[in-house]
């Protein structure tokens, strides 16, 4: 279980870091979005694995700011942190492509539709942290739509909206909270990717996965987790 002392929803996330490497392994809705954001706000981005690889140069043109497009594994080769954004079932060609992930702080965004699924108890973060053999694995990006999230990302003061995010490593959770506050969002850490469940989907009642928090109302949340207690009512904003 994360200390508490971690997870609270302010800026005390940030480091002192700029121009980080990020690589964007499908840079579709998700990734293709996170992106944009990163590049917007000063990280040095490069983007990877398509079907068709004219959509990944067309999308750096049309982002701008230095993105480039390269190969999976050499992507992850050039990479502080590499944003693993494809369909679930895509997952383990996204991952034979990529190569070595060791030692690399991932961002996984995926959702647990489709084959294979987690075995019985475990999240599905624990499950890919798994699949991610050597990994800094976090999860987060992964509990809004991308229609949403690209909306939101510009919002400021109260109005930001909170990503949650979860992980085993309490460093690579820090670098990672600041890239999502970088991206336009409130990062808050539910804790280790065994707590994961109340952030994946499916959307439910008792859980945060499709709806959307600010700060105000993630510390009852972070806290109830913590206590393996009921999340309370989720809030609703006009
Ligand atoms: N969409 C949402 O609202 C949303 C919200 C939260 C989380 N998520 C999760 O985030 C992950 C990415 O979702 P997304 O909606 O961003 O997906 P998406 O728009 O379909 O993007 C997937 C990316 O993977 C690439 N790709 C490469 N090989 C592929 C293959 N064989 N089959 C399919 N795609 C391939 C695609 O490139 P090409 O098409 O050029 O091949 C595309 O850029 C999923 O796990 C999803 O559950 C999605």
């Amino acid at each position: 279980m994360a200390p508490r002392s971690s997870n609270r929803a302010s800026g005390e996330f940030r480091l002192p870091r700029s121009g980080m490497r990020i690589g964007i392994i499908g840079a579709g809705r998700i990734g293709g979005g996170i992106a944009r954001q990163l590049a917007m706000a000063g990280h040095q981005v490069q983007l990877a694995f398509s079907r068709n690889p004219d959509t990944l140069t067309a999308l750096a043109a049309d982002i701008g700011r230095g993105v480039t497009v390269g190969a999976p594994d050499a992507t992850v080769a050039i990479s502080d942190v590499v944003v693993i954004s494809v369909p679930w079932p895509v997952l383990p060609e996204a991952l034979a492509q990529a190569g070595s992930l060791a030692g690399k702080i991932v961002i996984d965004t995926t959702n647990q539709f489709g084959a294979p699924q987690p075995p019985e108890g475990a999240t599905a973060a624990q499950f890919n942290a798994e699949r991610m053999a050597g990994a800094r694995y976090t999860k987060s990006f992964n509990t809004l739509t991308s229609g949403f999230q690209a909306a939101a990302a510009h919002r400021v003061g109260d109005d930001r909206v909170v990503q949650w995010l979860c992980g085993d490593d309490a460093e690579a959770k820090l670098i990672v909270a600041g890239l999502i506050s970088d991206a336009g969002f409130v990062p808050v850490d539910l804790g280790a990717t065994a707590a994961a469940a109340v952030m994946e989907a499916p959307r439910r009642d008792g859980a945060v996965y499709g709806e959307e928090y600010r700060a105000a109302d993630a510390d009852a949340v972070v806290t109830a987790v913590a206590d393996g207690k009921p999340i309370p009512p989720t809030p609703e904003y006009h």
